[in-house]
């Protein structure tokens, strides 16, 4: 490596190469303990249940990370030539095929590693479609209702954001979208089932109109686990959409990554697809086709977060068809059962029957000055992560409830029970509920300082 002044890369903090790094001299046991108590100030999934609404917390089977470790797959260099990778590009192959099946869509690209990333690709390929017909519509409509990468997502692409509204049964209404659909818009973003929980009952109409417009309809795939073996996004008038395998095919995620976004899409979107593309050819081999002239790019390095790919693979060979339909009616059980259940104690935003989460928020709470947060703060006194809070925004004091589909029926009414007490110590000792959490090994901390300014480096502490 050529001579690199520290000083120009690092400022003040550059270190004089001949100084020792000051990293830490430890034996293996203290280093592994170190580790092992870090992770036990954590909450995880394999601690106790995590109902962050949303997010789909739910169990990672262990089978997929064997499958992950396979040498044959976790050793693979990213350049190895495409004859030594064949397994590799086959699982690629399949999951794709896998996929399709369940979203109801042509083809599939697996490469973008977040959900995120799957919204902008797809955005991408619309914009695409148009412009291969010599149209560039400016506009995206997007419920008010929308998670908030929705808007990001558009953004970025340069689209303009039109919102409108939900309807007071938190559902979109072609009524709405009548007076904002005309020729300059582009395509409608439409999550199902929705933040709210609640299934998008609609959206076939809906669809019926953009397409009549021109537009297209882009499906925010992340809360397929309340459809999957069910309903085909595909099959209500979805023409492309982004799963989130972090999510409903059980990769792990959290603490930002790794994560896997596929984005599956109808036939006409096929020319702008990512590339590169897996193809198996006729002799029955695989291979990377990256001659796709019209395509919007390359959206990730090398082929995406293959692991995610392996362990969402291992997870659909699992289950089997039936499998994932049962998934996804304990999911919507469990969440139903919740529904239900809080319902006695706590104010149930949309009290109908819901997908695989219900919002509650903190109505009852009332004049005790208990808020949402303090609730969400309580509950890991009482060993249970909180759901999401303070979103759909369209909820005051909204808590997010996704109990998922692998929690039993004695966890979640372990959880009914400690929301009671919290509402009963809301009303007589609101001060507890206030001061929480207390019980766990750092108390409340500045989240946003923590997310803005995270403490990163290793400080030596000074001797003596
Ligand atoms: C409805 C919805 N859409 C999109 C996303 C974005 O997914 P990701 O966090 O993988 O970027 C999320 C994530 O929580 C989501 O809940």
């Amino acid at each position: 490596m050529p001579d690199v002044d520290p000083k120009a890369l690092f400022g003040d903090q550059a270190r004089d190469p001949s100084e020792q790094a000051g990293l830490p001299e430890v034996s293996e046991p203290e280093a592994f303990r170190h580790y092992v108590r870090l992770s036990e100030m954590n909450f995880a999934i394999d601690n106790a249940m995590y109902p962050l609404g949303s997010c789909t917390m739910k169990y990672n089977p262990k089978v997929n990370e064997w499958a992950a470790r396979l040498p044959g797959f976790a050793k693979l260099h990213p350049y190895a030539p495409e004859h030594l990778i064949q397994g590799a590009l086959e699982l690629m192959y399949r999951l794709e095929k896998g996929l399709a099946e369940v979203c109801g869509m042509d083809r599939v690209a697996l490469q973008p590693a977040a959900g995120a990333q799957g919204e902008l690709a797809g955005l991408m390929m619309i914009r695409a479609f148009h412009q291969a017909q010599g149209r560039s519509p400016k506009k995206v409509l997007v419920p008010v209702t929308a998670h908030g990468t929705n808007a990001a997502s558009c953004a970025f692409n340069g689209y303009q954001i039109v919102p409108f509204p939900a309807g007071e049964d938190g559902v979109v209404h072609p009524e709405a979208i009548a007076p904002v659909l005309d020729d300059d818009v582009a395509a409608i973003m439409i999550t199902n089932p929705n933040t709210v929980g609640l299934f998008e009952k609609h959206l076939p109409t809906i669809a019926r109109m953009v397409h009549d417009k021109g537009a297209l309809v882009y499906g925010d795939g992340a809360n397929l686990n309340a459809l999957m073996g069910r309903a085909r996004p595909g099959d209500l008038g979805v023409d492309v959409m982004q799963f989130n395998l972090h999510k409903t095919f059980t990769t792990p995620h959290g603490g930002g990554g790794p994560g896997c976004g596929p984005v599956g899409y109808k036939r006409i979107l096929d020319p702008y697809a990512p590339v590169p593309t897996v193809e198996k050819s006729h002799d029955g081999t695989y291979h990377l086709e990256f001659n796709r002239p019209k395509s919007v790019g390359r959206l990730r390095s090398f082929y995406g977060n293959f692991g995610m790919m392996v362990r969402a693979y291992a997870y659909l060979r699992e289950m089997g068809a039936e499998g994932l339909k049962g998934a996804t009616d304990l999911a919507v059980l469990n969440a139903n059962y919740l529904r239900a259940k809080l319902g006695e104690t706590w104010h149930v935003a949309y009290d109908t029957t819901c997908m695989h989460e219900v919002v509650i928020n903190d109505k009852h709470l009332g004049k005790t000055g208990v808020t949402t947060m303090d609730v969400a703060k309580r509950l890991l006194d009482y060993g249970f992560h909180a759901p999401t809070v303070y979103f759909p925004l369209v909820v005051k004091g909204a808590m997010l409830v996704e109990p998922t589909e692998t929690e039993t029926r004695q966890a979640l009414d372990r959880f009914v029970d400690a929301m009671s007490a919290i509402s009963r110590e809301a009303h007589e000792e609101p001060e507890t509920v206030k001061k929480a959490p207390h019980l766990t090994r750092l108390r409340r901390l500045d989240e946003t300082r923590a997310a803005r300014k995270p403490v990163l480096r290793y400080t030596k502490k000074p001797q003596g």
